[in-house]
This record gives C-alpha cells, sequence and structure tokens, in this order.
C-alpha cells in the first residue's frame, strides 16, 4: 500500500476527487496517508479533516525564500514516508532540492492541454483567462510527472473539454474541472500506485 502524500492551497476539489476515488475503490494499492496545506485555513484542510486524513499547515508566507520554504516540505514528505506526492491545486513551484529527491514520483494536475497555457505564471484561473483570450475550441486538463521546469515532466494523461460560446474564465474552469481534472488525476494516481506507469526515453508509458 503506497503512502499517497497530497499537497493544496486553495479549495481542493481535486482533493476531493482524490477522496471519493479512495471511497470508491477506484485507487488501488494506494491510500491518501497526508494531506500538507501551503495556507492555513484552506477549504481542502476541511475536506481531509472530514475524512480523519492527517493534515499538515506549512505556510509560505513564514519562509523568507522557495528555497527554504522547500526544504521545509522536503522534510515533511521524508517524514511520512510519501512514496507519491499529488500537487492538487498547490500553487507554489517546489525547489529542485524536493523534485531531485523525488524524481517520478510528484504529479501534478494542469487545468490546460500542456505545452498550451502552461509553466510561470499559468495557473488557477488565469489559465482558462488566457485560453478564452486567445480563442481555442478545445481545452482540457493534463496529469505530469514534476520535474525541475514548470509544467515541462511526462506527461502521463490528458483530456480534451470543448471550450463553447459565452465561456467565462469560471465556467470553462467548472467544466474542466467535471470533466477531466476530477477523472484523469485519481484514475493516473491508481495506475501509478499499482506500478503502471513506466518511463521510457524520458517519457511516461501507461501500461493498463
Ligand atoms: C485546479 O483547476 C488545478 O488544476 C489548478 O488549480 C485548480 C485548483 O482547484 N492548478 C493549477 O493551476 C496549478 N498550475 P482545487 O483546489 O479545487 O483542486
Amino acid at each position: 500500500m503506497k503512502n499517497i502524500v497530497v499537497l493544496v492551497s486553495g479549495g481542493g476539489t481535486n482533493l476531493q476527487a482524490l477522496i471519493d476515488a479512495q471511497k470508491s475503490g477506484i485507487i488501488k494499492n494506494g491510500r491518501i496517508s497526508c494531506v500538507i496545506s501551503s495556507k492555513e485555513g484552506a477549504y481542502a484542510l476541511e475536506r481531509a479533516a472530514n475524512e480523519n486524513i492527517p493534515t499538515r499547515v506549512i505556510p509560505r508566507k513564514e519562509y523568507a525564500d522557495n528555497k527554504s520554504y522547500s526544504k521545509a516540505i522536503l522534510d515533511a514528505l521524508n517524514e511520512e514516508k510519501a512514496d507519491l506526492i499529488v500537487l492538487a491545486g498547490f500553487m507554489i513551484i517546489l525547489d529542485e532540492i524536493v523534485t531531485k529527491s523525488y524524481p517520478y514520483k510528484i504529479i501534478n494536475v494542469h487545468p490546460a492541454l500542456i505545452p498550451s497555457f502552461c509553466g510561470e505564471g499559468f495557473y488557477g484561473l488565469k489559465v482558462h483567462e488566457k485560453a478564452l483570450e486567445y480563442g481555442v475550441k478545445v481545452s482540457g486538463a493534463t496529469v505530469h510527472f514534476v520535474n525541475e521546469e514548470a509544467d515541462a515532466g511526462a506527461i502521463i494523461m490528458q483530456k480534451a473539454v470543448a471550450v463553447e460560446n459565452g465561456d467565462t474564465p469560471e465556467v470553462l474552469q467548472k467544466r474542466i474541472m467535471e470533466q477531466a481534472e476530477w477523472k484523469i488525476l485519481p484514475q493516473t494516481v491508481s495506475l501509478f500506485c499499482q506500478d503502471k506507469i513506466e518511463i521510457v526515453d524520458g517519457r511516461a508509458v501507461v501500461n493498463e
């Protein structure tokens, strides 16, 4: 049974999708062992507490820089004996001291089809604002491994979602969450926990 540590910063609907998937048996060979939040009072903490999942708060604002913050996260991950780290709406780009300590063990859900609308500055609603501004007719979500470069690690799963006339960033965000993120994130977690994701020449291959 793998220890899944979920990192969050806000509302935690992706965390909820993981909790629901765990309860319904979709996640095989893994359990959410800890939720770590970068913000006090994040609603995601309440979602975890409701299920008696242990939580930790490591507030970003209490650390001088990204490196010292990342070191605190690394210490917590080591203490929790994390086998898989899931960034589920975690709004901080972790320093390489974390990514290099957990190669191909950290996954992130991004609310667009990478390599579109990704990288530094593309997070949360901003991603959908940019997609609508550009006028794309299809967007979606991507689950990928996390490496030293923002949103550039090996892609594991993607799902496309239609953009519709009159969409606002909020409407598009909700559709992408419902139709893509909340599905492909739990699926990826389950595949990882069953050792069904292989790395071949730096790319992720899923053996279902
Ligand atoms: C989600 O749409 C997630 O993909 C996005 O923030 C939202 C968090 O929602 N993450 C990023 O933009 C990371 N680059 P949630 O807290 O309800 O899961």
